[in-house]
């Protein structure tokens, strides 16, 4: 293992900016190649970040001897086959959410992560907040009992990503469902122990986004007419274990907050639990008293989509199991790729995990 880990990364856009002061925080790892296939930003970007080994062409980097982990931070659609190049090729991949739009995909992927004996990370930043850790430490240490119902939802009021990367369905494979319903669904899943995930009845839709005049706030542009991806999903999800899920995501609601509303509930048999305000809710029946209580946090020293990188580098020094594994972002997958085939369907549909 070298002393220093190197690392290529693949699409310097907006979440590649997010990724980089990680990877400068990191004693053990460091940026030195970078690949886009829009030249005058992956110039800019190489000027930036003082990277030198930059190529038009992915393939460059993938097959760099020098290059240890690879960083996919590309449009959805270009995942899989980006990691799959990268495993093969004998990197560690750390790869944006989702990990790929299509469960098929995921499946090849870790077939190539499993032959090349090499870590396959999701980025999934927000369990590297200091309210989900100090949360699911509580929930691990038994204070829900046994978690039989998760709601959870993100909804944005007119705050659709309206980027190419996003909003055909060729590049990113879904709309909000798989853009931030990954985000909360992955948290869910975790928090509750990731139990197997078995049918879902779910709508995806757009209700708003042709809607004439309909508009961004992020940049303040109109949505684009031909925008091909839903802008609401809702499902309900059944578990193995008996637990139940609700979730509701959208990108355009006429919702009651300005910007983002993110939050989860999570039901067991000896509390509640609301989470990102990390309350914990109980009930004393020998008093017959309710008790709330909220955990105290201690405030984040660096922004998660950093620390992200940072504890992966340190897992592939240390030979340690992937921090957020292949196989939970398939259960995240199958089951929002579940809520377009219930949709399809007009009804419940069985998971195959
Ligand atoms: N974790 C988060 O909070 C979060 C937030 C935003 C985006 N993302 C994810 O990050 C990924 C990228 O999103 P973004 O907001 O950075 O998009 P972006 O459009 O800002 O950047 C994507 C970059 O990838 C480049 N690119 C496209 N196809 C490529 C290819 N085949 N090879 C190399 N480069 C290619 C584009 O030229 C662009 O520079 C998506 O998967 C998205 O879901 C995650």
């Amino acid at each position: 293992m070298p002393t220093t880990l190197k690392v290529g990364v693949i699409g310097v856009g907006g979440i590649a900016k997010t990724h980089m002061p990680g990877w400068a925080a990191s004693d053990i790892a460091e940026v030195v190649a970078g690949s886009d296939v829009f030249e005058p930003a992956l110039a800019a970007w190489g000027a930036t970040h003082s990277v030198a080994k930059l190529s038009t062409d992915a393939a460059e980097i993938i097959n760099d001897p020098d290059i240890d982990i690879i960083d996919i931070c590309t449009p959805n659609m270009y995942h899989a086959p980006l990691a799959i190049a990268a495993l093969e090729a004998g990197k560690h991949v750390i790869c944006e959410k989702p990990l790929a739009p299509k469960p098929a995909d995921i499946r090849k992927m870790i077939a190539a992560r499993d032959a090349s004996g090499k870590t396959l990370m999701t980025a999934q930043h927000f369990r590297f907040k200091g309210s989900s850790k100090a949360l699911k430490a509580e929930i691990d240490s038994g204070s829900l009992g046994d978690i039989y119902h998760a709601r959870s939802l993100m909804l944005r009021r007119g705050w659709i990503p309206a980027r190419p990367g996003f909003i055909y369905k060729k590049n990113s494979g879904g709309g909000p469902t798989i853009d931030i319903g990954v985000h909360i669904l992955d948290l869910t899943l975790w928090l509750m122990g990731n139990p197997k995930p078995i049918s879902v009845s779910g709508v995806a839709k757009a209700p708003l986004a042709h809607h004439a005049g309909a508009f961004s706030q992020w940049g303040l542009v109109d949505v684009p007419t031909d925008t091909d991806v839903e802008d609401f999903a809702a499902a309900f999800v059944r578990f193995e274990n008996g637990a139940t899920l609700i979730l509701e995501v959208s990108w355009l609601l006429h919702h009651d907050t300005p910007g983002e509303d993110m939050q989860m509930w999570l039901y067991g048999t000896e509390g509640g639990s609301h989470w990102p305000e990390c309350k914990i809710m109980s009930t004393n029946y020998a008093t017959k008293q309710f008790y709330n209580k909220t955990l105290q946090l201690t405030a984040d020293t660096m922004e998660p989509h950093a620390l992200e990188c940072v504890e992966f580098a340190k897992a592939v020094a240390a030979g340690a199991p992937s921090p957020v594994p292949a196989e939970q972002s398939m259960q995240v997958m199958a089951i929002l790729d579940g809520i377009y085939r219930s949709q399809e369907r007009g009804g419940e549909v069985a998971l195959d995990l």
